[in-house]
């Protein structure tokens, strides 16, 4: 059917084109401004920073002092900075921090933009519509000719940074951990599967010192990784078997795997925790997508964003309750209990 459209709906169409097409120049903005420092900068200051100031600073040539200005107005306009007076009597303002760059100053979450950002991650993108009518499991295969696996093996540092990034992530996670005890109370003995390096298993470890903590995760993550009084770290692999444990916690992993291998792992984690008798559960924190649009606005959008990044990369995908519930049923368990957080992320209980 021919869509009919008055002056003022062509000229809006127009703009949300031109809106989308360039979107990411937001991206790409923000990664510049952190390869810079500028957040840092910032912090330094005693005040806020003036243009010249942070020209200066980041010993760029005058010519090109007005460029660092329209990178700023376009991360002033998206919220990662804002401006403020010098002072009451000066018309002249600089720059300060949001909450959003404070989060990226290099010793809060030092790799979060720069990895994400890689080309190596981002460039499976121009490979999308040919991934459609291909062979290949993901986009990513289609553009680099390997899986993003492989490619993690051949490339060390590159499998670095993203465990470094979500080491940073899981700090922040830390936070869930702190602000919802009941759920890490009335057991002593829990595993972390994918742990990485420990981060989200530390803070259980220290914030309840009465649980015994496992982190499992594969040899090349955890060899030589030392562990505390009652934090240890054991190499294996998820889909084999996991360290029996009172609760078996899984945080940032299904969403990496397909439902099916998803199902073989929720398969042992529901063995780890043994009978309903014996009073275990499984706690996952990761995403749920909500189709009642309570979400708001900004955070379905995020996570349906995120949920593209697991389809290029991986055979993974960011799931909605009835997806999850699925998942859980086909692995034996039970019932489960959602409770949301202030922040992307949800808490799902889920029992045998
Ligand atoms: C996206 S990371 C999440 C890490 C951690 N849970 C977090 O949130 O920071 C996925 C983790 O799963 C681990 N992993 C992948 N395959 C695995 C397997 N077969 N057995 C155990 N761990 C595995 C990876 O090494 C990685 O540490």
């Amino acid at each position: 059917m021919e869509f009919q459209a008055n002056i003022d709906e062509l000229f809006q169409a127009q703009s949300h084109i031109y809106k989308h097409m360039y979107h990411y120049m937001e991206s790409m903005s923000l990664k510049c401004a952190v390869h810079l420092g500028i957040p840092d900068i910032i912090q330094k200051h005693k005040n806020p920073v003036t243009l010249l100031d942070l020209a200066s600073q980041l010993h760029i040539p005058s010519s090109k002092t007005n460029s660092l200005e329209r990178v700023m107005r376009i991360l002033v306009h998206s919220g990662f900075f804002n401006t403020t007076k010098l002072n009451k009597n000066q018309e002249e303002e600089g720059y300060v921090l949001t909450p959003s760059s404070a989060l990226l100053l290099k010793d809060s979450n030092p790799t979060l933009v720069q990895t994400m950002l890689d080309p190596a991650l981002v460039s499976p993108c121009f490979s999308l519509s040919e991934w459609f009518r291909s062979k290949e499991l993901t986009p990513f295969e289609t553009y680099h000719g390997k899986s993003f696996w492989e490619y993690g093996n051949d490339n060390p540092e590159f499998m670095n940074s993203l465990n470094d990034m979500m080491a940073s992530d899981s700090k922040f996670t830390s936070l869930i951990v702190k602000e919802h005890k009941e759920i890490f109370q009335g057991f002593s003995t829990l595993v972390d599967v994918g742990g990485g390096t420990g981060t989200l298993a530390r803070t259980i470890s220290d914030s309840y010192p009465h649980i015994q903590c496992t982190v499992l995760d594969l040899p090349q993550v955890v060899a030589n990784l030392p562990g505390t009084k009652n934090l240890k770290f054991v190499a294996g692999d998820m889909f084999h078997s996991v360290p029996c444990a009172d609760a078996v916690l899984i945080k940032s992993v299904l969403h990496n795997w397909s439902d099916a291998a998803c199902v073989k792992i929720l398969k042992r984690c529901r063995e780890a925790i043994g009978s309903s008798e014996e009073g275990g559960k499984l706690i996952i924190i990761e995403m749920v997508i909500r189709n009642d649009k309570k979400d708001e606005n900004g955070v379905a959008e995020t996570k349906f964003f995120l949920d593209l990044e697991m389809m290029l990369l991986s055979c993974g995908k960011e799931r909605n309750e009835q997806e999850w519930k699925k998942l859980f049923m086909e692995a034996g368990f039970s019932h489960y209990k959602i409770t949301a957080t202030s922040g992307l992320n949800s808490i799902i209980e889920v029992y045998p």
